[in-house]
């Protein structure tokens, strides 16, 4: 009996389980992805006005900061992770973010587009529950230019890159792949 009676509840706290990861979903996007296409839109116009070499902080520098920004003003913690990284110290994922993006390379090869791979759920960190959230970055064009194929990067641009990344991993991409992803992290 009690089993019958507490099946409406149980029930009614899936539904209201599954609304608040949606709700939370469109929330982060909106807070968190505007960052993405600007960050492109800086790389394209530095690379296309000064060139590769002075183009480097925009990923170094403008993409953290304005990532910091947004950190800022709503709370949650922000920021770009890969699998193959450039700067370990700052990109590396940690485990559920790595089982993210291995996934995200699964789902990309079944044929999901690239640009709209995300994940948001809640789950417990250190016995509290979190919403995380992750959603993948595309190599575009530009990318090519700093993380393409390591024989077609510039001589200059690779010996600066070189130089300040001795552990770099972030070459070897085409087109299309999976570059990283932003991943946020929300209390509740
Ligand atoms: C001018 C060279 C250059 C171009 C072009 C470039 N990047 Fe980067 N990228 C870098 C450098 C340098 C870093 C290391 C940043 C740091 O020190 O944190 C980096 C790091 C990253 C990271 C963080 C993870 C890691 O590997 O450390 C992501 C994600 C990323 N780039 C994505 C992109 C995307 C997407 C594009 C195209 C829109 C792009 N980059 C274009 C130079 C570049």
């Amino acid at each position: 009996m009690l089993r019958f009676a507490l099946l409406p509840i149980v029930l009614l706290a899936g539904v209201v389980h599954a609304h608040d990861v949606d709700a939370l979903k469109l929330d982060t996007r909106k807070n968190a992805l505007p960052v993405l296409p600007k960050v492109v839109a800086m790389m394209q116009d530095t690379v296309a006005t000064r060139g590769v070499v002075e183009a480097i902080p925009v990923c170094k520098d403008q993409a953290p900061k304005l990532l910091k920004e947004q950190s800022d003003k709503t709370g949650w913690k922000m920021s770009r992770v890969s699998l193959k990284t450039r700067n370990p110290e700052r990109g590396t994922p940690d485990v559920w973010e790595a089982r993210q993006l291995a996934d995200f390379n699964i789902r990309a090869a079944a044929g999901e587009k690239v640009e709209s791979l995300e994940v948001g759920e809640i789950v417990m960190d250190a016995g509290k529950p979190v919403f995380r959230y992750i959603r993948a970055i595309p190599v575009g064009d530009v990318c090519l230019k700093c993380h393409g194929p390591s024989d077609r990067i510039e001589a200059g641009l690779k010996s600066e890159l070189a130089r300040n990344y001795p552990h770099d991993r972030a070459f070897g991409y085409e087109k299309g792949q999976i570059r990283g992803a932003l991943t946020v992290w929300r209390p509740l």
